[in-house]
């Protein structure tokens, strides 16, 4: 699972993609995105792909043709949220339908997998849902959605959520947005783990890995259009053993290593990963490749035997404890980052100290920690021996402070050093700029418009709890 921008609960991410650059296109397209970047990068796959049948992006919803939500299930309650935005959706299709307008609305993501037809019988408004492995038919179901609403029935409710024995991938047109500085390209999708509180193995399927050679073309063409970091992608982005360029198998290694041989990438990030999927030749990668950034997202859930065994982990503390040695050895400076989970059920209080013996242990740049929530469908869904809900805010609580200390401690240790920033955002303020540290964090600085995309040494001068504040005039 990811992090970053993996959360439900954070902001929705709206921004389209590139300029409007199709000069055939007719009708408008809105997207609206939430959860994790692998959702990030499919919402900029389906524009690409609906590109070619006259779709131009938009970023205001209430001139859109055709509207897709492109969910996330991660989070509780999460079909309800959507059923909730889709009440607004429908309130901006009955406006359109005052100006004698229309508006096709498509659901796509991991809560339509998971509703599928439900979703059709319980909202009205929906043409059509689609689930992640289908998306490269987006076009066909799109005319066949926009053809039913010419007719007197006006609602095709197509339902597309079966796990196709193609991959979208093969089918989707090449990207056609411009990329930024930072760019997504998804390398594996699913899992076959089958964590007990888990719904990806459900809603992404089985655990698919794409060709090396499509993955490297891709980033060649990312790179040629401005990229200078790629985020690799995967829900298990680490178990990658894709078709290698001249046979056999390449890990994420390998991978990574073909990669680093692209000229003008600057920066090789990935996530997120499972800690036994964490193999030498990747700890040594994160020695020796020094395009590499030195930070890794690597969840952990929980710091008790009893209870990873109970979440089927497939791995214990000892075994975490490990890898962050290995890893420290290969790169002594490499930042730590992790999901954590509280109350899952049969969790005691000495379970719980457990997990917080092994934060203070690895010392974290930056964690989340959720309380846990049963995922109907999952198998720990119907366990009983449910957590109250006061133990588990009390243990959230105490969880978060620690985090939060270690998060504020690691970027205080970064005060008044130089570092490389790579800026591929304008902040909000005049002249401010927006970038990522090697670590991962979140650096603004004030500088001239040229530094737009670019990766510019900077000095800091503040450290807070989130980020970091920077001056380039200070920078040697
Ligand atoms: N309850 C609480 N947190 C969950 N996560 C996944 N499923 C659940 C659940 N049922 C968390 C995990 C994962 C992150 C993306 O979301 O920590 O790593
Ligand atoms: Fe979910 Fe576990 Fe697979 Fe991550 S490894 S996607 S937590 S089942």
């Amino acid at each position: 699972m990811n992090t970053l921008r993996n959360h439900a609960d954070k902001e929705p991410d709206t921004r389209m993609t590139g300029e409007p650059s199709n000069p055939g296109a007719t009708r408008k397209l809105f997207i609206r995105t939430y959860g994790c970047q692998m959702n990030v990068y499919d919402s900029r796959r389906m524009a690409d792909a609906l590109a070619a049948a006259g779709y131009e992006p938009t970023e205001r919803p209430e001139e859109a043709d055709c509207i897709i939500l492109n969910t996330c299930h991660i989070r509780e309650k999460a079909a309800e949220k959507v059923y909730s935005e889709l009440g607004r959706v429908r309130a901006l299709q009955t406006a359109r339908r005052h100006e004698g307008k229309d508006m096709l609305v498509a659901v796509a993501g991991c809560v339509a997998q998971a509703e599928g037809e439900e979703m059709v019988r319980r909202a009205p408004v929906v043409d059509l849902v689609v689930g992640p492995q289908s998306y490269h038919h987006l076009p066909k179901l799109v005319a066949q959605a926009m053809a039913a609403r010419a007719t007197p029935r006006g609602r095709a409710g197509i339902v597309a959520t079966d796990f196709p024995a193609e991959s979208k991938f093969d089918h989707l047109p090449e990207e056609t947005a411009a990329a930024g500085a930072s760019a997504f390209l998804t390398v594996q999708e699913g899992c076959d783990k089958f964590c007990t509180f888990c719904v990806v193995p459900y809603t992404r399927g089985a655990e698919y890995s794409r060709p090396a050679g499509d993955i490297l073309a891709e980033a060649q063409r990312l790179v040629a259009a401005g990229a200078k970091e790629i985020m690799l992608l995967g829900q298990n982005v680490n178990a990658y053993h894709g078709e290698g360029v001249r046979g056999g198998e390449w890990n994420l290694a390998r991978l990574i290593r073909g990669l680093a041989e692209i000229d003008g990438l600057q920066r090789i990030r990935y996530t997120t990963s499972h800690p036994r999927d964490m193999n030498d030749d990747l700890i040594e990668a994160h020695g020796d490749v020094p395009q590499l950034m030195p930070y890794l997202h690597l969840p952990l859930q929980s710091g008790s035997d009893r209870i990873l065994k109970a979440m089927n982990r497939k791995h214990t503390g000892g075994d975490y404890r490990r890898i962050i040695e290995q890893l420290r050895t290969a790169r002594p400076d490499i930042a730590m980052a992790s999901d954590f989970i509280v109350g899952f059920p049969g969790e005691t209080d000495a379970d719980f100290q457990e997990t917080m013996r092994l934060v203070q242990d690895v010392n974290y740049a930056q964690a989340y920690a959720f309380k846990y929530s049963a995922r109907p469908g999952t198998p720990a869904a119907t366990a009983e021996d449910r957590v109250s809900e006061e133990a588990k805010a009390e243990r959230l609580a105490a969880l978060q402070a620690l985090l939060a200390e270690q998060q504020a401690a690691f970027n205080g240790r970064f005060l008044g050093r130089t570092l490389p920033v790579l800026f591929d955002r304008l902040g909000r303020h005049p002249g401010q700029h927006a970038g990522r540290s090697p670590w991962m964090h979140a650096v603004h600085a004030v500088g001239p418009e040229a530094w737009r995309n670019q990766t510019v040494d900077v000095t800091i001068t503040a450290a807070g709890p989130h980020g970091l504040t920077g001056d380039a005039r200070e920078a040697a």
